[in-house]
């Protein structure tokens, strides 16, 4: 059994997908299932941590013991966090947060016409950037970097200009890796190193996570 060494560690962390409305009837998503975030959360919950999960839409059953927001949007995803960072130790966000939302909700379902159907998209605000800039030098933030190409580089320049202190890049163009599987094949990024960690499962990859954000607590209050 895992110690409780997270004991009385609030612990913010964001999961799966959001879906942006076009109208009453679609929208806009990506692959994201939210076992990548659920997996920390059942983590930290083993370990004592006081957990908050921010969900999008997920198939997942929202773990007992954790505060569980569930959310669509991406602009219900940055409230429902904005709105809770002040009280958290760690911030994690594993949510592959929609990047662009359709400018109009249209009120009825569109109707099909002749020709083609544009839709413009505006941006939705980055959570991670604004946790970044709000942080506190006691609090932790993580991110997570789905890349198909440049992993590292990609990654680690997210750590530095969304103010992060680490970040777990996630090559999902491996098979094992990434969207809906149960396992995982990440590198730990922080602003000294990088660690390669081998194909394990999604709960394994959380516990890892949560051992290095311990790790970065202890050096942190050592200082
Ligand atoms: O849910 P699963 O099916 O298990 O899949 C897991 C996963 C592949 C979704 C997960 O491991 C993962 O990599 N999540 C991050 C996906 C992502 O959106 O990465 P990104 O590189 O686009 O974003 C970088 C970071 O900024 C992420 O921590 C993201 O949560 C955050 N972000 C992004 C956009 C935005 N508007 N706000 C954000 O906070």
């Amino acid at each position: 059994d895992k110690p409780r060494d997270l004991a009385g560690v609030r612990l913010l962390v964001t999961a799966g997908r959001n879906a942006e409305p076009i109208d009453p009837v679609r929208y806009v998503t990506n692959r994201s299932t939210g076992k990548m975030g659920y997996a920390i959360v059942e983590a930290a919950l083993r370990r004592g941590a006081l957990v908050t999960l921010v969900t999008g839409p997920s198939e997942l059953a929202p773990p007992s013991g954790a505060t569980t927001v569930q959310v669509q949007t991406g602009l219900e995803m940055y409230e429902a966090v904005m709105a809770r960072v002040e009280e958290q130790d760690v911030i994690i966000g594993a949510a592959a947060v929609a990047d662009y939302r359709p400018k109009l909700r249209h009120e009825q379902k569109l109707k099909k016409k002749e020709g083609n159907l544009l839709i413009e998209f505006e941006r939705n605000p980055d959570i991670l950037l604004e946790v970044g800039q709000r942080k506190r030098d006691d609090q932790l933030l993580v991110g997570f970097a789905a890349e198909t190409e440049n992993v590292l580089e990609n990654a680690r320049g997210k750590l530095m200009r969304k103010g992060a202190d680490l970040f777990v890049a996630n090559d999902v163009s491996q098979s094992g890796a990434g969207f809906g599987t149960d396992t995982n094949i990440v590198t730990l990024v922080d602003r000294e190193a990088e660690i390669a960690l081998p194909l394990l499962s999604k709960l394994e990859v959380a516990d890892r996570i949560l051992d290095h954000v311990l790790n970065m607590r202890t050096r942190r209050s050592s200082r």
